[in-house]
């Protein structure tokens, strides 16, 4: 893993954000840190036996075979704007089929569909409440929204902490949230839906887990978006080597994740 963080480093993938390689290799990175916390989730629904399921924002793939995983006989689509986590995904998730499509437009791939997850995927989309009530209005009567996203991370570690004021800064500009759960967590219940659970999942990982996720999210920011902020390359260069020092750190007890689990359960008819 070390060494194709370190090759991801290297190809410096510059501004293009949402899905350069470097991108790709923080969603493997955040796959293993999450596994757990989304099983375990999905698990504990009491969703019986869904058999249309929906990915938002799927990303390359990895949450996807999660739900494949718990929905064996579903038949399970992720939908996402990049087309190159998709071809990602295809080969990740046979069994799965894939599609191209912005999640802001509505109608979803496969509406109506009985169940759609989407995990860390408000932090990229604007006026998420908004959003959210547009996605309960493409489920069949009694379906289920479930969604998951951050809305704290606690540390008192400099560097990370350094990280996630420029991270949350970036994302403010770009009028999203880097602690989306925390919206997520203030939402009423859209129209005709109720919320039959709301939590607060708490991950620990080890600090190389935490230094890869930053550190390649760096990487994808770095450029336009960073000079846009008037963060200068030398800031950025420090904030890189200080994250890629702990690349080798197993210590767990320094970074804390509370990500906001909720489930929706639409009740009327379509
Ligand atoms: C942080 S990743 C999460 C991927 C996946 N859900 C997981 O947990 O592994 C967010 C994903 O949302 C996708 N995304 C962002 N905005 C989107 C939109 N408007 N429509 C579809 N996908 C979008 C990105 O391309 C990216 O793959």
């Amino acid at each position: 893993m070390v060494r194709r963080l370190t090759s991801a480093l290297q190809r410096r993938a510059g501004p293009a954000l949402g899905d350069s390689p470097a991108t790709s290799d923080r969603l493997q990175v955040l796959a293993q840190v999450f596994a757990t916390s989304s099983a375990t989730l999905l698990e504990t629904l009491p969703v019986g036996h869904p058999t249309v399921v929906l990915d938002l924002g799927c990303g390359p793939g990895h949450s996807t075979r999660l739900l494949r995983e718990r929905f064996k006989s579903a038949d399970v689509t992720g939908a996402d704007i990049s087309a190159a986590h998709l071809a990602e995904a295809a080969t990740l998730v046979p069994g799965a089929r894939f599609v191209r499509h912005d999640v802001t437009t509505m109608p979803l791939p496969r509406a109506p569909v009985e169940l759609a997850y989407g995990r860390l995927l408000l932090a990229h989309v604007r006026h998420p409440a908004r959003l959210v009530a547009s996605w309960t209005g493409q489920l069949v009567a009694r379906g289920w929204l479930v969604l998951e996203d951050v809305e704290w991370i606690r540390t008192d570690d400099t560097v990370f902490l350094a990280y996630l004021e420029l991270a949350s800064a970036l994302l403010r500009s770009q009028d999203t949230e880097l602690y989306a759960g925390q919206l997520l967590a203030a939402m009423p219940s859209p129209r005709g839906t109720a919320v039959v659970h709301t939590g607060v999942a708490t991950v620990e990982p080890t600090v190389a887990q935490a230094a890869a996720m930053f550190v390649l999210d760096l990487t994808a920011l770095r450029g336009e978006a960073l000079a846009r902020m008037g963060v200068d390359d030398r800031t950025v260069d420090e904030l890189d080597e200080a994250l890629t020092s702990r690349l080798q750190d197993g210590r767990r007890d320094v970074i804390t994740w509370g990500m906001r689990q909720v489930a929706l359960r639409r009740w009327g008819g379509r």
